[in-house]
C-alpha cells in the first residue's frame, strides 16, 4: 500500500465521540504505516503561525480515555480567528488562502475532516483551501441535523446525558409536586428534543418543527394521571408574542394556568459524558470508511450511514440535499440542513404514546 501522510482535525462545537474517531484513524494509520498529524484547534490551528499540529504517528494515544468527550485535538476558539470571524472583519480571502498554505507545507496527502454542518458546507463552498489533497469528512454534532446521513457522532451520547439528567430531575419533580421544563440543545432541529422526550417518556415534546398551541399543551399537562414530569423543549422553538428563552416562555404559561413548574437548561453537559457504546460503534464505522475512502484516492466526500450501510457520499451530494440556509456570520455563504421530517418514526412513537407533541407539521 502506498506510503501516506495524513491530517486529522476537529472542527465547530465539540460533543462526545470525537476522541473515539481519532483513536481509531490513527490506529488506522499505524496499522497501514502512515504518517498521521494532529491539527491542533481546527482551522484556527491551521491558521496560526507556525501551524499547530502533533506528530500522532509514535504518539502514545491515550486509548485509555479515548472514551472521554471533547477533542483531544480541540476545535478552536469560538470567538478567535475562525471563519466567522474572518468573514465579518471581510478577510475571508485571506484566511482561506493561510489554511491553503498551511496546509500545502504540511504536505499531506488526505485531511479527515471531523465536522458539523457548518463544517462540511465551508468545506464544499471553499474546496480550493483543500485542493491538491484528498478530503474526506466525518459528521459529528449532537443537533443530528446533517443531512444524508441516519446518524452523526455525539447524538446518541447527548440523548443518553439528558436521559440521565432528567431521570435526576424526576426524583425531585414527584416530591414537590411539580413540572420541569427541560430546554435541549439542538439549534433549530428538533431531532434531539424529540430522542430524549420519548427516551424519558415526557408528558410533552415541542420542537420547532411542529407548530404547538400553548392552551392545549396546558389542557394536556392538567390532564395527566400525574401531577410531575418533564417538558421537553428544544431551543429552537418560538411563541408569537413571546420572548426569551422557549422554558421560560412556556413556564409563564404554566404559572399562569397554576401549574407549579421549574425550568431547567442542561447546556453543555448535552456536549460532555463518556462515549455511549452506539457512538463509539459509529465512530470505527466511520474511521474505517474515511481510512477505505483514502486508500480509495477518494475526495471531497464524507462517511454516512444509511440504513445499516457504512458508505461515503460526495459533499455536493450532502450540501444539495438539505434546507440551503444563509450562514448568519458568512456573507453570501450557505449551510445546508436536516429536520425533523414529517414521517420520523418517532413523532409517531410519541404520539401514540400519549405525549403532546403540538398540533400541525410546519
Ligand atoms: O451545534 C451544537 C450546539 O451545541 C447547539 O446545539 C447549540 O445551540 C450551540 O452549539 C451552542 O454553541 P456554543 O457552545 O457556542 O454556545
Amino acid at each position: 500500500m502506498a506510503h501516506k501522510k495524513i491530517g486529522i482535525m476537529t472542527t465547530g462545537g465539540d460533543c462526545s465521540g470525537l476522541n473515539t474517531v481519532i483513536q481509531r484513524i490513527v490506529d488506522a494509520c499505524r496499522r497501514n504505516k502512515w504518517d498521521i498529524i494532529g491539527i491542533q484547534d481546527g482551522t484556527d490551528g491551521l491558521y496560526s503561525n507556525p501551524t499547530k499540529t502533533v506528530d500522532l504517528t509514535n504518539d502514545a494515544f491515550q486509548f485509555a480515555s479515548s472514551h472521554l468527550a471533547g477533542s483531544i485535538l480541540s476545535n478552536g476558539h469560538a470567538w478567535a480567528t475562525n471563519f466567522e470571524s474572518s468573514a465579518r472583519a471581510g478577510k475571508l480571502n485571506t484566511f482561506n488562502k493561510r489554511l491553503q498554505k498551511s496546509i500545502k507545507e504540511l504536505q499531506l496527502d488526505a485531511m479527515v475532516l471531523i465536522g458539523g454542518n457548518g463544517s462540511l458546507s465551508l468545506a464544499y463552498l471553499y474546496p480550493e483551501i483543500y485542493s491538491g489533497l484528498q478530503l474526506v469528512c466525518i459528521p459529528k454534532t449532537i443537533d443530528m441535523d446533517v443531512p444524508l446521513t441516519d446518524k452523526t457522532i455525539g447524538f446518541d451520547t447527548a440523548v443518553q446525558q439528558l436521559v440521565s439528567y432528567c431521570d435526576q430531575l424526576l426524583l425531585t419533580a414527584r416530591s414537590h409536586h411539580r413540572w420541569f421544563i427541560v430546554q435541549t440543545m439542538g439549534r433549530d432541529c428538533g431531532n434531539l428534543a424529540l430522542s430524549a422526550g420519548v427516551a424519558v417518556a415526557a408528558d410533552a415534546i415541542l420542537i420547532p418543527e411542529i407548530k404547538f398551541d400553548i392552551e392545549n399543551l396546558v389542557k394536556h399537562i392538567k390532564q395527566s394521571k400525574r401531577d410531575y414530569g418533564i417538558i421537553m423543549v428544544s431551543e429552537g422553538i418560538s411563541i408569537r408574542g413571546h420572548s426569551g428563552k422557549p422554558a421560560e416562555m412556556i413556564s409563564r404559561a404554566l404559572n399562569t394556568a397554576n401549574i407549579p413548574n421549574r425550568t431547567a437548561f442542561p447546556e453543555h453537559i448535552q456536549r460532555a459524558g463518556d462515549t455511549t457504546a452506539s457512538d463509539r460503534i459509529l465512530a470505527a464505522g466511520f474511521a474505517d470508511t474515511a481510512i477505505k475512502a483514502i486508500e480509495n484516492n477518494e475526495t471531497n466526500v464524507m462517511t454516512v450511514l444509511q440504513n445499516g450501510e457504512y458508505k461515503t457520499i460526495s459533499l455536493s451530494d450532502f450540501f444539495n440535499a438539505g434546507k440551503q440556509q444563509k450562514d448568519p456570520n458568512i456573507i453570501g455563504a450557505m449551510t445546508s440542513n436536516a429536520y425533523v421530517e414529517p414521517d420520523n418514526v418517532l413523532l409517531q412513537i410519541a404520539s401514540d404514546s400519549g405525549i403532546y407533541i403540538g398540533e400541525k407539521r410546519k
